[in-house]
Formats: C-alpha cells, structure tokens, sequence
C-alpha cells in the first residue's frame, strides 16, 4: 500500500556547517525548514546518528566529501519513517541508513529529520536496538563488510590470529569487538599507547604498536604473523601487513589514514596466495548490505556495546569532530537527537 501521510513538521534542529568568507567552516545547531530538505521517498525523524571520520571531513571543508555549504553532515542515521511514498515503508518503521550520498551531499543525519530515497534505507535489524545501529553506523559496517569477507575467504576462529590496525577508531574497535566476540584471536594494533586496556576489554588477545606494522626493511616477505588482517591505515601499514600475512590469508583494506598509496612487490600474492580485497562500504548492494547487517544482528554482534560508545547530544558534535580529525577519539560517538 502506498503511504504518503502529509506532516505538520515546519522546522527542526539541525547541525549547519558555513562556509566563511575567509574560507573557514563553522558549525552550530540550527533551525532548519522541513521544505529545506531534498526530494525523496521517505521523511524519517532520526532519533540517534554516529560520528564517522567522514563527516569530520564534511565539517571541515573537505570539497571531496562535500562540494557544497551551508551543509548538514551525518553519513549515518536511525529513525522512524513519518512519511513514506514507497510500499515497503510505512510510517512508523524503525529504519537504519548508513551510505550513499547521505550528508555528503544530501542533508545528513545530525538533525532531526532527513528525507532520503526508499532505496538508500533498510528495516532495522530484529535484533538490535536504534541506538546499537548506530553504535554500529558507517564504522561497524565497514568492519563488518571486512569480517564478511574473511569468512567467505574460509577463515574460522581456529584459522590462526586477525590483525586490526587503527584498532582505537570507530573502524578498528568495532572489528575488534566483533572478531572477539566471534571466537576470533585479535591483534590489536594502536598507536595510542593508554588504548591497551579499552582493546583488551573488546576481547584483543594481543595489543601491539603502530611502529610493528610498520617494517622500513623493504624486504619482500615478512615472518608470518596473521591469517588475516583488517587495515584502516594505508602506506607503508598496508604494505607491511600484506608482507606478514600467512600463506592464503586476507587483507582487507578500508582506510588511508597514513598514506593512499600502497608500495609492495607481487611476492605475498605469487608465493603466498595473500588476497587482498578493497571495502567501498557505502555503495554496498542492498542484497549484500543485508546480509552484512544479518551478521552484525547475529553471529558477530559484539557483547561489549556498552564500552565501545559514549553519547552526546548534537551541540556537542562539533567539538567531537575537531578531536576526531586530531585522532583523539576512542570507540564510537553517538549523537542522540
Ligand atoms: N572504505 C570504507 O567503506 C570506509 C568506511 C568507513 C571508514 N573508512 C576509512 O577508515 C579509516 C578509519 O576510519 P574511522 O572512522 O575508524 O576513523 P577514526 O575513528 O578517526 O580512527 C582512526 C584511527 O586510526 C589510527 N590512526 C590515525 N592516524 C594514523 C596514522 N597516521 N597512522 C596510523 N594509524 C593512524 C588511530 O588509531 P590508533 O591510535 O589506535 O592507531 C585512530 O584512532 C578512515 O580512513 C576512513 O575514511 C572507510
């Protein structure tokens, strides 16, 4: 049945980033108008988003995520659809959106509604809450499209140790929780050397510093040390752990906070068999984004949640974001509207 119930909604809060005329990005709640919004299927009341590197990109004038200002970032939401013009939502269905274009160059998730494409949304998972969804967001995902192909790669808990670098990010600590709460034997790696006892909390068997997946040696093979890895790093990172990863493991690489550039020689996939995939976790097709999100409810939802977040309400994500650029942040940052 088709649903277009029409809203008495005029305005809302929302999150405006300005461009200044000395070219400076400031952000501050606003009001925004409900006729402010893009076109789109359904209008969802977002009730929590999370924070993603991303968006401290967005806030901060990266043309490469957002081309456009005044912009409202938030590359995740979760919410309750109020108004639906497509049959398989109706108002009322707790809805999760991670991806696409949303607060890149669509209004984003930290306001108080969104209207986005059907397509872009999936009903939440039976299993989670809103609230773990977006503990989960862009990030979890992300590891979670990583952890899925791990598995489809043949690696099981007894495969031999997962390593995750940038192990205290959004990225790396939800790999971690999940990979542990799997079964999986997890190296953590971080470069923050007060994060051993969070990692150690979201089940990392093994924490180790940055400076070891970080080989200057330029030998073409390294000792092996994982079956598997999961980088979020890029450059000389990605390249040492290609060259220390097992006969037949995998590399999924995700991330370019060092470097996007990857320099090493064919001898870890000619005389190895190392696999390595690339995670694009936005654009993920919708029949594999719900098989990803039916592992995330299911076989690798992390026990340890409530460790891995802490909440803020929207004024507060400003600040969140500047220390997200600084690598300041440990763990997941939930915005509730
Ligand atoms: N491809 C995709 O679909 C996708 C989706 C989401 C995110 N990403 C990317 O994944 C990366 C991580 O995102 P995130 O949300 O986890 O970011 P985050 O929360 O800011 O965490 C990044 C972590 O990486 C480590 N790190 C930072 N700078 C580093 C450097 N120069 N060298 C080595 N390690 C460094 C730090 O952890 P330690 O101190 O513990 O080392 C930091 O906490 C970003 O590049 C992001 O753009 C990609």
């Amino acid at each position: 049945m088709l649903t277009n119930s029409k809203t008495n909604i005029q305005t809302f809060k929302a999150l405006v980033v300005e461009e200044t005329s000395e070219g400076k990005y400031n952000a501050a709640v606003k009001d925004k108008l409900i006729t402010d919004l893009p076109q789109g299927e359904l209008l969802i009341k977002v009730l929590f988003s999370g924070l993603n590197y991303k968006d401290a990109l967005s806030a901060s004038g990266y043309k490469g995520i957002t081309r456009r200002y005044p912009h409202t970032p938030g590359i995740d939401a979760a919410g309750v659809v109020v108004d639906s013009e497509n049959s398989d939502f109706s108002p009322g269905d707790e809805v999760v959106v991670t991806g696409y274009d949303l607060g890149m160059n669509t209004s984003g998730g930290f306001a108080e509604y969104i209207r986005v494409p059907a397509k872009w949304a999936v009903q939440k998972p039976v299993n989670l809450s809103l609230k773990e969804c977006m503990i989960v967001g862009t990030s979890g995902f992300t590891a979670a499209s990583a952890v899925y192909e791990f598995i489809k790669h043949g690696i099981q808990p007894q495969s031999g140790k997962i390593l995750v670098t940038g192990a205290s990010g959004a990225v790396g600590s939800m790999a971690v929780a999940m990979l542990a709460g799997a079964g999986y034997r997890v190296i953590a790696s971080s470069g923050k050397t007060g994060a051993t006892t969070f990692l150690k909390e979201l089940g990392a068997e093994e924490v180790i510093g940055r400076d070891e997946v970080d080989d200057l040696s330029e030998r073409p093979l390294l000792p092996p040390r994982w079956i598997a890895a999961l980088d979020t790093v890029g450059g000389n990172t990605l390249s040492t752990v290609i060259r220390s990863t097992a006969e037949r493991g995998i590399v999924a690489n995700c991330g370019m906070l060092a470097s996007n550039k990857l320099d090493v020689s064919v001898f870890p996939f000619i005389l190895r068999a190392i696999r390595l995939v690339g995670i694009a976790s936005a654009e993920t097709a919708m029949s594999r984004r719900l098989e990803i999100w039916n592992l995330i409810s299911g076989k690798i939802k992390p026990s340890t949640f409530d460790k891995i977040h802490r909440i803020i309400p929207l004024h507060e994500v400003p600040g969140a974001l500047r220390l997200m650029l600084n690598s300041s942040v440990s763990g997941k940052i939930v915005v509730e509207l």
